[in-house]
């Protein structure tokens, strides 16, 4: 879900209608917005997406310059009007919009209920105003320290709440005053002249202000006019720095391409180059001592790679472990291949949401790598914290040793985490993945090579030769957009009809197959299974016949004839064959149907290069059927909720 509030001297309801559109990536089921006018909260909600608020909001005049807004993913409820946020206090005094879920809300509900509150919806936010409105009847005047007594009311309120939330409170009875509070789920305050914003996440703030304070947990903070001030939940004042955002709003601007995905695809030749140049000495020569060395291994001191992670997060690491959810749990599985490969680190990948219930065995010296482009996928940060706090109990030998990957260094993640690699992709709006995955490819390919470095398990011309291949990526990929993306939208034409889609691949390739499929169905939403080939025969090829198309990532190398023999076995059961294999690849190629070319490559870089013409096939196929690209039904591009 996203937040966003307002309080300043524009027309509130037009700032808070700009900041849900630039959220309404995080969830769009329904969408709502208050205001306190007149000494009245006014409040619209709508079901579906934002335009049909945006419709009933043409239709009443609502002047006010205080608001609040949101936009919906529905975990409680059905996503209906009734359960559309904002959630009002039975006398319609209070109104709160929340991100997040209020654990504890049977209870404070039973709780609510014996008091005589009556309930209108299914949510486990509509608790909050009842709970306030019960505060704000029984305070007269503001505790000692306390700014007002709408302010107390709301901190009494939210230390009553157990979960992971944020959430944004107006009043009838303080028509200057907007109270936000966090808890486990992101928000952030703007700070404008004379105008000031909240918002769950920062592009809905950069249109109006690059000046940004982000709340940690267990804050609260108080916006009025005159300025923001912030507490601890205890009610303690604190003073925050903001710091500055160095975004541009294109950004988050379609700018000429149709849909962000496709623009988020061509961004990614850019993405890859910024990311190399800012982790790779420029002027890295192989060391002479190391090239005369008998052993062929580098000199630990002259690395390539400067990811600036400390000796005492790589040096005696014995094993690593990843957690991650969606296209970050695939990024992580090609990363898990380079850790083995390359630095010879046994690598366990595992989704958050299960790694909680089945941790792996504590052995000392394992990194911890949390992966999200969001950097706010509760599991994800779920898991890092108890990983975290398993490792703490068990004494100095098991230390934590965590890193996490995003894009979102500002993010909860970052805010978590004593090292970061940065992937340097910036903000996705589109809901499906791609640059992000992409950049968080490239920094697996360049953890695995500081590793392999430091550990000298990679001789110096392997990793002259990665290096030249990496640096080579950017120009590769353009080609691919420039020279075959026509082609793919063509074929796209064949399969606006298509149920299944089989994705097979193996070795490295294999987490790109199950890229390809994931892509497909969550934006075509045509049915679609990613499967080492290898595996094929021994179940899904059952599915097989003329209708189901089966794409095989065929790249030279260690597996190729293997995956070509596969391959045979789909098309002699009349699966219509498109390999994603270069055009250079011969006879063998004859066996496809149709070719998504690319260029030929080291099989080790080859999953940078083979994932795009499936993001081109999947998002091709879904604008032919007319869908929504950048918000598919039932998804969200940050999750939450566990
Ligand atoms: C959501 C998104 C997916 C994403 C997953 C993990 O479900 O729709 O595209 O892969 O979350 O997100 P993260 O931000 O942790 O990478």
């Amino acid at each position: 879900c996203g937040i966003v509030g307002y309080i300043g001297t524009q027309i509130a309801t037009d700032v808070l209608m700009s900041g849900l559109e630039k959220l309404e990536y995080r969830g769009y089921d329904s969408a709502g917005l208050a205001t306190v006018w007149e000494g009245q909260i006014n409040y619209l909600r709508a079901k579906g997406k934002l335009y049909n608020l945006r419709d009933k909001l043409s239709q009443v005049e609502m002047p006010a310059q205080i608001g609040i807004g949101h936009t919906r993913w529905a975990t409680h409820g059905k996503p209906e009007e009734y359960n559309a946020h904002p959630q009002l206090d039975p006398y319609g005094r209070v109104a709160v919009v929340q991100n997040g879920i209020i654990e504890n809300y049977r209870e404070l509900r039973e709780e609510l209920k014996g008091k005589g509150y009556e309930f209108k919806s299914d949510t486990d936010t509509e608790v909050i105003p009842h709970l306030i409105s019960e505060f704000l009847s029984h305070l007269s005047k503001p505790e000692p320290g306390s700014p007002s007594v709408f302010f107390e009311a709301v901190r009494l309120a939210v230390k009553r709440l157990d979960g992971a939330f944020a959430i944004a409170v107006l009043c009838a009875d303080y028509p200057n005053e907007l109270i936000v509070a966090r808890q486990q789920a992101p928000l952030s305050i703007g700070l404008g002249q004379g105008e000031f914003f909240c918002a769950s996440d920062t592009p809905a703030l950069v249109p109006y202000t690059q000046a940004v304070v982000s709340l940690d947990n267990g804050e609260m903070a108080r916006l009025t006019p005159l300025g923001v001030e912030i507490y601890s939940f205890d009610g303690e004042r604190l003073n925050k720095k903001p710091r500055i955002l160095n975004w541009s709003p294109t950004l988050v601007e379609k700018q000429v391409f149709k849909h962000f995905m496709l623009k988020e695809i061509h961004e990614q030749p850019g993405v890859v180059r910024d990311c190399l140049n800012a982790y790779i000495h420029d002027d890295w020569q192989v060391p002479e001592t190391s090239k005369t060395s008998k052993s062929a291994t580098v000199n630990k001191s002259l690395s390539p790679i400067n990811l600036n992670l400390p000796n005492a997060l790589c040096e005696g690491v014995e094993q690593v472990q990843i957690l991650a959810c969606g296209t970050s749990w695939h990024a992580s599985l090609v990363g898990k291949y380079l850790l083995e490969q390359l630095a010879d680190l046994p690598t366990t990948v595992q989704y958050a949401s299960e790694a909680r219930y089945s941790p792996i065995p504590l052995r000392p010296n394992t990194m911890t790598i949390g992966v999200t482009q969001s950097g706010e996928t509760a599991d994800t940060l779920a898991a890092l914290a108890m990983e975290q706090q398993r490792r703490i109990n068990a004494g100095a030998a098991f230390a934590p040793r965590l890193l996490g990957i995003t894009n979102r260094p500002e993010s909860s993640l970052g805010q978590m985490v004593p090292h970061l690699i940065d992937t340097r992709a910036g903000i996705e709006i589109g809901v499906a993945a791609t640059k992000t995955f992409l950049a968080q490819l490239i920094a697996f390919y360049l953890l695995a090579l500081d590793l392999a470095w430091r550990r000298q398990t990679i001789s110096v011309s392997r990793l002259e030769e990665i290096i030249k291949g990496l640096r080579q990526i950017p120009s590769q990929i353009e080609l691919i957009l420039s020279s075959h993306e026509q082609d793919i939208g063509e074929l796209s034409h064949d399969f606006s009809d298509t149920q299944d889609f089989i994705f097979l691949g193996r070795g490295i390739n294999f987490p790109i197959a199950l890229e390809g499929a994931l892509k497909l169905k969550e934006i075509s939403y045509i049915h679609a299974e990613g499967y080492p080939a290898g595996e094929m025969k021994h179940g899904p090829i059952a599915l097989l016949d003329d209708k189901v198309p089966v794409v095989a990532i065929a790249m030279p190398g260690m597996v190729y004839e293997k995956v070509i023999s596969n391959a045979q076995e789909a098309k002699a059961r009349d699966a219509r064959l498109i390999g994603v294999t270069p055009k250079t690849s011969g006879e063998s190629a004859e066996i496809f149907d149709d070719l998504l070319s690319v260029p030929e490559v080291d099989e080790l870089l080859s999953p940078i290069l083979t994932v795009i013409p499936l993001q081109l096939l999947a998002y091709h196929i879904a604008a032919r059927r007319g869908l929504d690209v950048d918000q598919p039904r039932n998804l969200a591009k940050s999750v939450t909720v566990e």
